[in-house]
């Protein structure tokens, strides 16, 4: 792959998520479209967004929002589930004419790959009391039974980084346990932090379950919805700049161990 000349411009990406989660997403950016300029904000001192009220998400996803627009991104991910169950509908209004990619669980693919019809969804619980998601299961779960597990807790534990933590593979077995008694084959990863402890689910699960995650799927959209824009900063591209207003060591060794790549940490105020 050729690299960006030094004069040239570079589109810039702006990603968000609650906390560290997003990661899982910015990767499968980074891999789709490696000439990019990434620019990730890491909402951490208010994870989890799980377990917030709409109202907080909402005032929480647009100070991401703007932090990203200000910096000058052409088009913004919401890599959350939460946040885009929430708020990707104001953010649009709010933004009109910015390009806006969200995530949702990928209730679709897992349907396609499903044998026996028990489909299991892993997500937060501001996720699955959502309307967009059950908009989302009312669209394509007719045929399938899915059985929703909210998993309050689960991306607190996987933000503290502790990832084989006896407390946090306890607590994925307390979340997986019901989806074993369902018989499901298939099960979504409906948070962008789980991707992070997709190794315990399994064990939890068992090897014959199969997990998915859209991570993929939203690069490619954001690929195509790039297509044809003009970068609006005329600068070259940079190394891909992760914002935190948590604990920005917590994110340097996170990051370093699941990007694969070279990135700068900058504080961002809470
Ligand atoms: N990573 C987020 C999601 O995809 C949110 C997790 C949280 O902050 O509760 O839903």
């Amino acid at each position: 792959m050729p690299s960006t000349p030094a004069s040239a411009t570079a589109l810039r990406v702006g990603v968000f998520d609650s906390g560290v989660g997003g990661l899982s997403v910015l990767r499968a950016i980074h891999e789709t479209l490696p000439q990019a300029t990434l620019i990730y904000a890491a909402d951490s001192a208010h994870a989890p967004y799980g377990e917030r009220s709409d109202d907080d998400i909402l005032r929480r996803s647009e100070a991401m929002a703007a932090f990203l627009h200000a910096a000058g991104a052409d088009v913004l991910v919401v890599a959350c589930n939460t946040a885009t169950a929430i708020a990707i509908e104001p953010l649009r209004l709010h933004h009109a004419g910015w390009p806006i990619v969200g995530v949702e669980p990928g209730i679709k693919p897992a349907i396609a790959a499903s044998r026996n019809g028990r489909i299991g969804v892993m997500a937060t619980t501001g996720t699955l009391r959502s309307a967009r998601y059950q908009r989302l299961l009312q669209a394509h779960g007719a045929r399938v039974q899915v059985f929703a597990q909210p998993c309050p807790g689960l991306a607190h534990a996987i933000e503290q980084g502790r990832l084989d933590d006896p407390e946090l593979l306890a607590l994925i077995e307390r979340h997986c346990a019901p989806l074993r008694a369902h018989g499901v084959d298939t099960v979504v990863l409906g948070c962008t932090h789980y991707p992070f402890v997709a190794r315990q689910i399994q064990a939890a699960l068992g090897p014959e379950v199969l997990l998915l995650d859209t991570a993929h799927a939203v690069a490619r959209q954001v690929a195509r919805v790039v297509e044809g824009l003009q970068p609006h900063v005329s600068a070259p591209g940079t190394l891909p700049q992760l914002w935190t207003n948590g604990d920005p060591q917590q994110m340097q060794r996170l990051a370093g161990q699941w990007l694969g790549f070279p990135f700068l940490v900058q504080r961002l105020p809470a």
